[in-house]
């Protein structure tokens, strides 16, 4: 990986010509940090090479935007964070005023420095960092602007604003926006629901903004990523330009072109609600981190996210357990013989981790009453949790248990002892969802109280891995002592929650939840281990849901779950086959009542297991890949070992196709110099559920391809029936 820093940077503001270029991982952003404007990106893409002080400057003059009619007399210069004084008129990065007054900014730099490589504090390493301090003295203001690029190419930045006057500034927002090129000419972004999370919808770039907004607090709907790139740009090729908002609360992104100039920008911040961020004198509000990423086609996009994410020391690397969760088994039937029962089917298949999902507390016979009261219930649990606990134990597996820290019901003893401790505006309660309210964790009492719950049970069981869930959106989420808006209060709160949890008990993984993939983003991520995809386990909803949220989220860290024949959100039956190879290329998980499964799917699932701890290494390390192939019903995904050496690849029918067969399809990603044998991966290589299917004529005995061949041609798969998948092990083999 290329890591090359240009270090002809002048950091006097005012001189007359300075520049930042951030190379790595065969991206640049080059910045002209010249004069007192806050930096303006003259280019953000494919890898520029070595550009010397002399080229940047015909840069500058080459982009200079000519005026015409109808503008103001100077051209408009694009700053990181936008401003109507430097001639952009559409979205500016600071909103806000001192009640009413200082409501547009004009930042002037104050100083400017260009480091790395370094580490961050949390030990990632870092190509090279930006820090841009600025100040508007006419608006009373400071800001610190950050900007830092990984070795894999990843951008981010953040704002931070301060209030350097007397009297309070409401902050209204804090937007960064990176610039894209005429040839983005098409966005691609995601959108869902409860149980369809992460549907793609592509349309033309338009003028005007198209704003993804997330005022819930959490992202069924809300874009995980929003992209544009050259039109009808794939995941192999094809530029494409994406950020990502890397904050758990309320959230924007936005795709803008400004009229008339055309002049196109990716950007976005937290959505901050009326009068949520006030800074009194000194106080400084800072902004989420803006991720952005760039490739030529989504899978390189996406690597690079990938890449970061593996680059963190926090990242999960030992190999990821398969577990079995209990909810689709038992829901809230607790019932120790059952629970045991079904800890023994699962440690005759392989299974490593036990979870215990809700319904383990005081109170929880229903989703009607108990969050928030974190004691093991003692009628269903007489002797606490440790008969479970230490029968899972002593088969050999983890144990893990479900918490939902951040709500309450209504009907608990918590919300009956401190009313003051559940987010509501004026004297209303929120519209209930699911029974619950949202706990004001910023409020000291109450999160010491959970931090005090949690902690004591995390110091009683032998616990391994959390399960965080968050079953609610935040509607009229306000602190009742001050009146004001709490979700940004709430976020942090949350966080602090996670991060102290995670420092009492420095071994146990925590997985984001909510209700299934409603909280997936960058923020989360930094502080878990695993994000819960979607509580649709659906195996062809699966398919879907999941390419979307691996384009921000690695294999590694996203829970997929082999469910039971029937799905219990669709009505639909799925062979074990198919289950197995969707839940392959995840954190593999078993959600499904295995005392009453049969002897041969118990044999089945042992096998898909076996095979998923045999290729786990490679599935948790390797670059995903999505050939991008005509027939919407066919789809041929993988994982490549980052050497090349191998890979492993679903060919996956998901409807009845126009043709039959398929025809040759396209395995991406390998390296073309080498020589590989494709094979069928077993136990993903049956495909004759009826006799008018034969398998392609390699089947049997591999075939001896080129990467270039497989990449370039291809080779035939079978006919397989809708809702199907079969594997394929690719790996490198001596030339033929
Ligand atoms: C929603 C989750 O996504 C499910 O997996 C399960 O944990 C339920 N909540 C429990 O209430």
């Amino acid at each position: 990986m290329s890591v090359s820093l240009q270090t002809q940077h002048d950091a006097a503001p005012g001189a007359a010509q300075s520049f930042a270029h951030l190379r790595a991982g065969g991206v640049s952003l080059l910045l002209d940090t010249s004069g007192e404007r806050l930096p303006r990106v003259l280019h953000w893409g494919a890898d520029l090479g070595d550009v010397g002080p002399a080229e940047v400057a015909e840069l500058v003059l080459a982009s200079v935007v000519p005026v015409v009619s109808g503008t103001p007399d100077a051209p408009y210069a694009l700053t990181l964070l936008p401003e109507q004084s430097a001639g952009w008129l559409a979205t500016p990065g600071v909103t806000g005023s001192r009640d009413g007054a200082a409501w547009s900014t004009a930042f002037r730099v104050t100083g400017t420095t260009l480091n790395g490589p370094l580490t961050r504090d949390d030990g990632t390493p870092v190509a090279h960092r930006l820090v841009v301090t600025a100040a508007d003295p006419d608006a009373g203001l400071l800001l610190t602007l950050v900007v830092e690029q990984y070795p894999s190419g990843l951008v981010r930045t953040r704002s931070t604003l301060t209030n350097a006057a007397d009297d309070v500034f409401t902050v209204a927002g804090l937007d960064t926006a990176l610039p894209v090129p005429a040839e983005a000419d098409e966005v691609l972004d995601w959108t869902g629901r409860h149980l369809r999370e992460r549907s793609a919808q592509r349309h033309v770039f338009t003028a005007g903004t198209h704003l993804r907004e997330s005022r819930r607090a959490r992202s069924h709907d809300g874009t995980l990523l929003l992209t544009a790139g050259r039109s009808g740009f794939g995941h192999g090729s094809g530029e494409v330009w994406g950020v990502h908002v890397g904050w758990s609360g309320n959230t924007r992104t936005y795709a803008e072109q400004e009229m008339p100039s055309g002049a196109r920008v990716l950007g976005g911040g937290e959505l901050l609600l009326s009068g949520e961020v006030r800074l009194d004198a000194g106080e400084s509000y800072s902004s989420p981190w803006l991720y952005a990423s760039y490739g030529d086609g989504l899978d390189e996009l996406s690597h690079r996210v990938h890449t970061y994410l593996r680059s963190r020391p926090q990242h999960p690397t030992s190999p990821r357990k398969t577990l079995i969760n209990v909810w689709e088994a038992v829901y809230f039937d607790h019932d120790l013989p059952r629970l045991t029962a079904l800890a023994d089917a699962a440690a005759a298949v392989g299974i490593e981790r036990y979870v215990l999902d809700d319904g383990w507390f005081k109170g929880r016979r229903d989703d009607t009453a108990g969050l928030g009261d974190w004691y093991v219930d003692k009628d269903v649990w007489p002797d606490g949790l440790h008969p479970l606990a230490d029968h899972v134990t002593g088969l050999g597996m983890e144990f893990g248990l479900w918490f939902e820290p951040e709500m309450v019901n209504p009907d608990s003893d918590l919300a009956r002892e401190h009313p003051e401790w559940i987010l509501r505006t004026g004297r209303r309660l929120p519209p209930s969802a699911r029974n619950q309210q949202v706990l004001d964790l910023a409020n000291r009492g109450a999160w010491d109280h959970v931090f005090g719950r949690m902690d004591a049970i995390l110091t009683e069981y032998p616990i391994a891995f959390v399960k965080w869930d968050h079953n609610r959106d935040l509607i009229e989420a306000g602190h009742q002592a001050t009146g004001r808006p709490g979700v940004h209060g709430q976020t942090l709160a949350a966080y602090q929650l996670i991060d102290s949890l995670r420092a009492a008990h420095p071994d146990v993984e925590f997985e984001s939840c909510s209700g299934g993939g409603g909280r997936a983003d960058l923020g989360i991520l930094e502080r878990t281990d695993r994000i819960w995809a979607s509580d649709c386990i659906d195996a062809l909803e699966r398919q879907v849901i999941e390419a979307g949220t691996g384009m921000i989220v690695p294999p590694e860290m996203m829970g997929s779950h082999i469910g039971s024949t029937h799905a219990h959100t669709t009505g639909r039956t799925h062979e074990l086959s198919f289950r197995g190879a969707t839940a392959f290329f995840g954190h593999l998980g078993v959600e499904w009542d295995l005392t009453r499964a049969s002897e041969d799917d118990l044999t089945g699932l042992a096998a898909w297991i076996g095979a998923y701890k045999e290729h786990r290494g490679l599935l948790h390390t390797g670059k995903v890949v999505r050939a991008d192939h005509p027939d919407a019903a066919l789809r041929v995904h993988g994982v490549v070992a980052d050497d090349r050496s191998a890979g492993i690849f679903a060919v996956v029918q998901l409807t009845t196709g126009v043709f039959a067969p398929p025809g040759r399809v396209r395995l991406p990603g390998l390296d073309p110099a080498r020589t590989y044998e494709v094979r069928p991966l077993a136990p993903g290589d049956d495909i004759a559920p009826w006799e008018g299917t034969w398998a392609p004529a390699w089947w049997k005995d591999g075939a001896r391809l080129s990467g270039r061949t497989l990449g370039v041609v291809g080779l035939q798969v079978p006919n397989q029936f809708p809702e199907r998948s079969v594997l394929l092990d690719v790996r490198s083999a001596p030339e033929v």
